[in-house]
């Protein structure tokens, strides 16, 4: 199978040698994956059932060589092992991680299932809570979970409340405070969330807006790219000052390109060109796009902005869509357009460049940046 770990922007797949692979049960109803290649070709539909995606997903059984794989790619190229394991600073939440010995632990446990291990390494990999440093398999990325409502926080009176931001399949429920999730009071449900399943960011408050941010798409309370805990779910809504009511959704599972759903017919076809591709890999996981979708401002016109606005700004050098250092007064600038730039040159060519930016910047007097 194919596992994806990206490390500072650059993206690692391997592959682990599957001996067999068990065809998981005899009758075709029983295999999800064949189920959704049903609904696609003889419904046309791209959303599927809960139980559909569940099935699909569970039905490749675990390979334990994963985790010696797994294991030496993350002490041979994983730089902050030390510093994961240092508690937090005051005001940041999260725990040190070991992640050595932590995946260690994985071996005495005894996994059924593909899906439960690599969801298991992946909330371990989520608890460094260091956006650059993910991990993924290629086989459970196909599909997200929506129930067609989104939400926004606002503080009332001091208190921090949970409201609807959209519902497409009820409108009158925008705006509505939602009071509890599945029975729970719905700020904590999403607080927990936030801490536990977001790990874009070190700052918890960062991340329970993340939960929220729809433009983020994953991972959000609202729309998952893994398998929720249970097939629906209960939002207890009050609206204006009227009595609460309960709304019930079931998770619904969209595919994220219809494109791979020509891809398989059944759980060995799924897993032989998805999980583990022979002639290459055929998709990107979302997460490790996600956080390019923040566009940047053309850099022609950012620094044009730059110069027309105001004269006391000296340019110093603009390397291409990338860095550009300025100075004013004994202040250095530097903006940098993207953190995976795409210029003709490769990244680190450019490095030279760069160090001279910053030299330049200290030849004429810069104190601070
Ligand atoms: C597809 O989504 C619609 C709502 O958008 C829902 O009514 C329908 O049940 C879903 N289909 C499946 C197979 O889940
Ligand atoms: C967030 O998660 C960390 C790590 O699991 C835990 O130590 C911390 O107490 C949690 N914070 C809150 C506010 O729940
Ligand atoms: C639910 O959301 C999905 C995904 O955004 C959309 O395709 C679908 O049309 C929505 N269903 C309804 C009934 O609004
Ligand atoms: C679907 O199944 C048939 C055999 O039943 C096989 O020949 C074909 O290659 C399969 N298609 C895909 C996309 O795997």
């Amino acid at each position: 199978m194919d596992f994806y770990v990206v490390f500072f922007l650059f993206l690692f797949a391997f592959a682990v040698n599957v001996q067999s692979y068990l065809i998981p049960r005899e009758e075709p109803n029983s295999d999800g994956c064949a189920r959704i290649y049903n609904e696609f070709i003889t419904k046309k539909k791209t959303n599927f059932s809960y139980a559909d995606v569940n099935d699909c997903y569970k039905s490749f059984p675990f390979d334990k060589d994963a985790i010696d794989t797994l294991s030496g790619l993350v002490g041979g190229f994983y730089v902050f092992l030390d510093k994961a394991k240092e508690p937090p600073q005051p005001g940041f939440d999260f725990r040190p991680v070991d992640l050595k010995a932590e995946l260690e632990n994985f071996r005495t446990k005894s996994y059924s299932t593909l899906y439960d291990f690599t969801t298991d390494v992946k909330h371990l990999f989520y608890d460094l809570k260091d956006s650059h440093t993910l991990f993924g398999s290629y086989c459970f990325t196909t599909f997200f979970f929506h129930t067609n409502m989104t939400f926004y926080s606002v503080v009332n009176n001091g208190e921090q409340k949970i409201k609807v931001f959209d519902d497409t399949i009820d409108q009158s429920n925008i705006d509505c405070e939602v009071t509890h999730i599945d029975g729970q009071q719905a700020f904590k449900v999403i607080y927990e969330f936030a801490n536990n399943s977001v790990y874009a960011s070190r700052d918890l408050g960062v991340r329970f807006n993340i939960a929220l941010d729809r433009a983020y798409k994953f991972p959000s309370f609202a729309v998952r790219s893994e398998i929720p805990e249970r097939s629906d779910i209960t939002y207890t809504l009050k609206c204006d000052n009227k009595n609460a009511f309960d709304v019930k959704r079931n998770w619904n599972a969209f595919a994220q390109n219809s494109i791979i759903l020509n891809e398989f017919n059944n759980s060995k076809s799924y897993f032989d060109n998805i999980c583990n591709p022979t002639n290459g890999i055929i998709q990107i996981g979302p997460s490790s796009t996600a956080f390019q979708e923040i566009k940047a401002a053309p850099p022609d016109d950012f620094n044009k902005i730059v110069e027309q606005q105001d004269k006391s700004i000296t340019t110093i050098k603009i390397i291409d869509s990338f860095v550009s250092f300025f100075k004013t007064q004994d202040f250095g600038i530097v903006k940098f357009f993207t953190e995976s730039p795409t210029g003709p040159e490769e990244p680190i060519n450019m490095l030279t460049d760069i160090i001279q930016g910053f030299k330049e910047l200290e030849n004429m007097g810069v104190k601070k940046v």
